[in-house]
């Protein structure tokens, strides 16, 4: 159902250098991606993407912990690009973290530029993402680090196999507006389908023809680890498969404790690393994703599912799962080896938000040499409320409530994030000293006022909350000495929504101390901090009207994206820099910038202008309400 063509051609070169000072072979891992537009047909439609080498999810970078990585970014897209590498840690390299305006400036069309980075005390499942608001959805892909010592020190039991799982969405509109609608505060698209690998699946058809699934074959009594990523710009999923159980042994290239489930709850930014035994009787089973949403009175959503299927095969030669399909197909659709349909998952409810709660609750990290201690001791504490606040259109007061005066925004301790508008990164600005740094607003250590935040009565727009509304738009930054242990916790309110926020911090992983529903209360919580085995993510799911402490450590000089990765909170201004200043020694401080750094153009935001603003107040999203 894809075209598919392939305007450059992919390398991957691996070059292995041993040199006597190291025990064990370090490599570079090269790739070239090539950014551009091609038509893609789906639902009888087709629609102009922007994607990597062709490939929908894009390819995987695949490599062992200790390598180097260098990608050619070639940009043939009408579009100015930058790639993040999700949860690499990026020590000393804030230059490679891929932040249009904040870290670099974006490769403009025609340009290229090559990522440099190491990959160092980390394993397991990452991904790369283009840093271009929606454009995400697209251009996105694996990034796989597996055990310096090979698989077989795996902490668990070594798979037969690796697949990759990426859970996406697919867009019939063009994401470039989607973004500019988003930012102009107009909620109005939602995507098409849900997918997993790229493929919408059976639920999917237009004109009676069923889209394609992805489809995993399994051998009887073999171990598969899925590297289950959630791409999607707009959900949280729950991942099933039916009659089998998952494993979870690591998340966010960290290792947990091995944590038994059967359904698998990821946000947008999440990867999880879990093992499926192929222990069912044989036959075929649906893998399905479902999209959770908050209840209402929000305003709801069409639930896309997505499904795929996993099927076992008995000649012990996996066959290719395009072929298997369409032998399915030819069958009658009916079923498959056995002649029946795929078993069905039982998936949590669409408003479960329970399920997330608890399977997040339930990750600890495991104990392993590469383990770093918790800080005991904290320098600094920040506690920030995110939710939604408004602005004035005009001046400083205006009505509220939805009233056409004031824009609807999202926030962090009533603040909302205005990306710069220099002619240069701010890590160059920050790097050289330049006076453009003054221009930062400092975020706050608390909100401008106490209330009850998770208090539902706040959910629809109302009279009640137009008090607590009022929000000011400002490059939100939080300056922080090299080496401090900073104590953050999140709190989720339901100031005009109630949506869960995965909470996503660049350049370092945190420690998750805690969780909890309604109002966080140091009094009480503090005693509940889990110091000895805490889970480690670069992405925390802060619940739904309820909260999450972290603690982490600035060992990364640079400036960091600190931000939800719901890309309607992160477009609509739930962000804030962390800046990390140098430490004392050369090995504490930020290196010079790479050679051959992009310069910034014209348009650095690049700002799609033919796509005019229709403001319609009541035309205004179904996604959080106007
Ligand atoms: Cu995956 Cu700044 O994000």
């Amino acid at each position: 159902m894809e075209s598919r063509s392939l305007p450059g051609v992919v390398a991957a070169v691996v070059f292995f250098l041993s040199t006597m000072a190291l025990p064990a072979a370090a490599a570079v891992v090269e790739h070239t991606f090539v950014v551009s537009q091609m038509n893609m047909a789906h639902l009888c439609k087709e629609t102009l993407v922007t994607v990597v080498n062709g490939q929908l999810p894009g390819p995987s970078i695949e490599v062992t912990e200790g390598d180097s990585v260098a990608v050619h970014v070639v940009n043939k897209s009408p579009y100015n690009i930058t790639i993040h590498w999700h949860g690499v840690k990026q020590r000393l390299n804030c230059w490679a973290d891929g932040v249009p305006m904040i870290t670099q400036c974006p490769i403009l069309p025609n340009h290229n530029f090559t990522y440099r980075f190491n990959v160092t005390g980390q394993e397991g499942t990452l991904w790369w993402h283009a840093h271009v608001p929606c454009l995400r959805a697209t251009l996105h892909g694996a990034l796989i680090i597996r055990p310096r010592h090979g698989p077989s020190s795996y902490p668990f039991p070594k798979p037969d196999r690796e697949i990759p799982i990426v859970i996406g969405e697919w867009w019939q509109v063009d994401l470039a507006l989607v973004d500019w609608r988003l930012r102009h505060y107009l909620a109005d698209y939602i995507p098409s389908a849900s997918t997993i690998n790229g493929k919408l699946g059976d639920l999917y058809n237009c004109s009676g023809v069923m889209e394609d699934g992805y489809v995993l074959d399994m051998e009887p009594g073999k171990t598969y680890l899925l590297r289950v990523i959630n791409a999607a710009l707009f959900s949280e999923y729950y991942f099933k498969i039916a009659g089998h159980k998952f494993t979870v042994v690591a998340t966010g290239a960290n290792y947990v404790s091995p944590y038994t489930t059967d359904v698998v709850p990821i946000a947008p930014g999440e990867t999880m690393d879990v093992l499926v035994v192929a222990d069912a009787a044989p036959g075929r089973y649906y893998m399905v994703a479902l999209p959770n949403q908050s209840p209402k009175p929000e305003p709801q959503s069409p639930v896309l599912i997505t499904r795929g299927t996993v099927q076992y095969s008995n000649n012990h030669s996996p066959s290719n799962g395009e072929a298997a399909l369409s032998s399915y197909r030819e069958k009658g659709g009916a079923g498959g080896p056995s002649g029946d349909v795929p078993v069905t998952p039982e998936m949590p409810d669409q408003h479960d938000r329970m399920t997330s709660f608890y399977f997040h609750g339930n990750l600890t990290s495991l104990h392993h040499s590469q383990r770093l201690p918790v800080p005991a001791q904290v320098d600094e504490h920040l506690f920030i409320t995110l939710g939604m606040g408004s602005v004035c259109r005009q001046g400083q007061s205006c009505r509220r409530s939805g009233s056409d005066e004031s824009i609807v925004v999202a926030t962090m301790n009533n603040f909302t994030f205005q990306p710069p508008t220099a002619m240069t990164s701010l890590l160059e600005a920050h790097y050289y000293n330049s006076g453009t740094m003054d221009t930062l607003q400092q975020l706050p250590d608390a909100p401008p006022r106490v209330f009850n935040f998770t208090d539902p009565a706040l959910i629809p727009e109302g009279p009640k909350e137009a008090q607590l509304e009022p929000t000011s738009k400002a490059t939100l930054a939080r300056r922080f000495r090299y080496g401090a242990a900073v104590e953050l916790v999140f709190q989720g309110t339901a100031m005009m929504q109630s949506e869960s926020n995965p909470m996503h911090l660049h350049g370092h992983d945190m420690f998750v101390l805690a969780q909890g529903l309604g109002n966080y209360d140091a009094a009480r919580d503090v005693a509940r901090y889990n110091l000895v085995d805490p889970p480690v993510l670069n992405t925390v799911q802060v619940p739904s009207l309820g909260w999450v402490a972290v603690r982490f450590v600035t060992d990364n000089p640079g400036i960091w994206y600190m931000h939800c990765h719901y890309e309607f909170h992160l477009s609509m201004g739930m962000t804030a820099l962390f800046i990390v200043e140098d430490g004392p020694t050369f090995d504490t401080s930020l290196p010079p910038p790479p050679a051959n750094f992009p310069a910034c153009g014209n348009d650095n935001n690049h700002v799609p202008d033919q796509f005019y603003l229709q403001t319609r107040k009541s035309e205004v999203s179904h996604i959080y309400g106007g």
